[in-house]
């Protein structure tokens, strides 16, 4: 299910299911003109990593090619974080979303109750009314 993965990859882009993590600095660091000093917390964000138009050219277009072949370079897709307190259940929840879609894909013929239904964050995205659909099974046409 490789485009399926594609697709799903590009959406925690677009709207990644987490917004960040919190780091603590074990020693003083300089970024970008900043002094971060030792002690302090810093909280990096996924959804403005992932709309760099340097890694994403024409960010806010959805485009599973992106993820085709070696994909966008390390640390810059980040919607399970990255080096060693990376989520351990991204593998898991790979095979969780992929099950999921495959059965939703093969059975049933689904639609948008509210194709206009806003996203909200809070600060995770969610859908407002909670994504209603109607789902009618294949067998039934
Ligand atoms: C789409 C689903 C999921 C997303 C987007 C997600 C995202 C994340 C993110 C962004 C972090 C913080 C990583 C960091 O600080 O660098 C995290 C940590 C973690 N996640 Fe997930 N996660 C998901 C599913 C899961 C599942 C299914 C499990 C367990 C079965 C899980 C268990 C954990 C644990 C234990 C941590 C803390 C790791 C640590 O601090 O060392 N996550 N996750």
């Amino acid at each position: 299910m490789k485009y399926s993965w594609r697709a799903t990859q590009e959406t925690m882009r677009l709207h990644p299911p987490a917004p960040g993590a919190w780091r603590q600095c074990i020693a003083d660091i300089s970024y970008s003109g900043y002094t971060i000093p030792k002690g302090w917390k810093a909280c990096w964000v996924s959804f403005s990593t992932h709309m760099n138009p340097e890694h994403f050219p024409d960010p806010d277009k959805f485009d599973p090619s992106r993820f085709e072949g070696s994909g966008p370079p390390p640390y810059t897709f980040v919607p399970f974080g990255g080096g060693p307190r990376m989520c351990p259940g991204n593998e898991y929840a790979r095979m969780v979303i992929l099950v999921f879609l495959h059965n939703v894909a093969k059975h049933f013929k689904w639609s948008l109750v509210d194709a206009d239904e806003k996203i909200a964050a809070d600060p995770i995205p969610r859908p407002t009314n909670g994504l209603p659909l109607n789902l009618r099974p294949h067998s039934n046409e």
